[in-house]
């Protein structure tokens, strides 16, 4: 097993390029995603705009959104793993919250089969209010793998 850590250990910059790299797809989807549903939910079941977002909607999720988040947790683990952060309070409350994080994205893709199926579960205040919670959960996110608090 150490043999593999130092094997990575040597790829760490590369690792945590493609770390940033899929947090910013994962983000940029998680950020659109419920914008779009703000908007679907304001179009009539059946109706060419709302056809266009169901498109729209499934090509983020599939093509962008789900990919980035396999990558995310991938190599979030495989970079705590070869730096030993996982021993650390700062990782354990970023994980916590990207726990949460993940959870909304669970919320959007039963929100997604729910469009796909025509149906308007929310109004689309609601929709602006799961907006809201990643962009919360990131800025919190970045300040703990930055300022690294609570004394590593
Ligand atoms: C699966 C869970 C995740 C784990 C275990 C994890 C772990 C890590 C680790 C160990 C680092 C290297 C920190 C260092 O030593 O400088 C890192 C970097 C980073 N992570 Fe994650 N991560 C995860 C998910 C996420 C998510 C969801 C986001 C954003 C929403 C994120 C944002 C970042 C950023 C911006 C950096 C770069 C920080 C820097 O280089 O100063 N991570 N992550």
């Amino acid at each position: 097993m150490d043999e593999l850590r130092n094997f990575l250990a040597d790829y760490m910059d590369g690792l945590l390029a493609a770390h940033i790299i899929a947090v910013i797809a994962f983000m940029a989807g998680m950020l659109y995603l419920p914008r779009l549903y703000v908007y679907h939910a304001g179009t009539a079941p059946g109706s060419e705009a709302s056809e266009t977002f169901k498109v729209m909607e499934t090509k983020l999720l599939k093509a962008i959104i789900n990919p980035a988040f396999i990558a995310v947790w991938i190599l979030g683990p495989v970079l705590a793993w070869i730096t030993g952060a996982y021993l650390d309070t700062w990782l354990h409350i970023k994980f916590a919250l990207v726990i949460i994080l993940s959870g909304m994205h669970g919320l959007n893709v039963r929100l997604w089969r729910g469009f796909q199926a025509d149906r308007r579960e929310h109004d689309a205040r609601y929709y602006r209010i799961i907006n809201e919670v990643p962009a919360v959960l990131m800025v919190l996110i970045v300040l703990l793998v930055v300022l690294k608090p609570f004394g590593g």
